[in-house]
């Protein structure tokens, strides 16, 4: 409850540079890769978890998409957009969805995963809450497997946390099976820093 708060909070405050800060990295890469997992999004009932300011809206063409996200300045800047796609926002912790079991065919997580305090609980969840014939679509950032990049991103993992609430060594493939998934696929991007994982509930 506290590092949800911590995180809450963090994400509040940073709510109104977000999107300045993370202005070039959107530029020249996440902008491609928020396409390349939208060509994948199908079914009718979409949730996306940790929707922050709504980067990922101008994507969808799918018709209930509800988006939740933790902090309150993150959706304030989300609205917006969601307005104008005709998108449900709602302020819900990943780690306890306030939806019924089975009810979506699509969850979409871009860079939320390193910062849900308890991510197996939060996957968990989505797995509740996924149809058997569903997916999920990720761009989580991860513990690099070069061994000095690792060791890197570990002692730096402390700094970047406190500042911003983002884990840069989170190990969220292992995350993503241990809380009952099936990797479909996963690819890595920008010399592995970054994944895109395709998976599967298994139920
Ligand atoms: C790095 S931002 C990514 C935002 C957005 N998905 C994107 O691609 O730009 C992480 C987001 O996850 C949200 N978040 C963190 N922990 C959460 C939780 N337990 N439940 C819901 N949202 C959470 C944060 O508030 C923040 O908006």
């Amino acid at each position: 409850m506290e590092k949800t708060r911590f995180i809450r909070e963090k994400y509040n405050r940073n709510s109104k540079f977000y999107n300045l800060f993370e202005f070039p990295i959107e530029f020249f890469l996440y902008k491609h890769w928020r396409k390349k997992l939208f060509d994948k999004v199908k079914g009718s009932m979409i949730l996306e978890v940790g929707v922050g300011t709504g980067k990922n809206f101008k994507f969808y063409n799918n018709n209930r998409i509800i988006g939740i996200d933790i902090s309150e300045g993150m959706l304030s800047r989300a609205k917006l957009a969601a307005r104008e796609k005709g998108i449900r926002l709602i302020q819900m912790d990943a780690q306890k969805l306030a939806f019924f079991d089975n009810t979506f065919d699509t969850v979409v997580s871009t860079f939320v995963f390193c910062s849900v305090p308890d991510p197996v609980k939060g996957l968990k969840e989505i797995k509740r809450i996924l149809n058997p014939k569903s997916q999920v679509l990720f761009i989580e950032h991860v513990l690099p497997k070069n061994r000095i990049i690792g060791w890197v991103f570990n002692k730096l993992n402390p700094i970047i946390r406190s500042l911003t609430g983002v884990n840069i060594n989170r190990k969220t493939v292992e995350n993503i099976c241990s809380a009952g998934f099936k990797i479909i696929k996963q690819e890595n991007l920008f010399f592995s820093i970054f994944k895109f994982i395709t998976a599967k509930p298994l139920k």
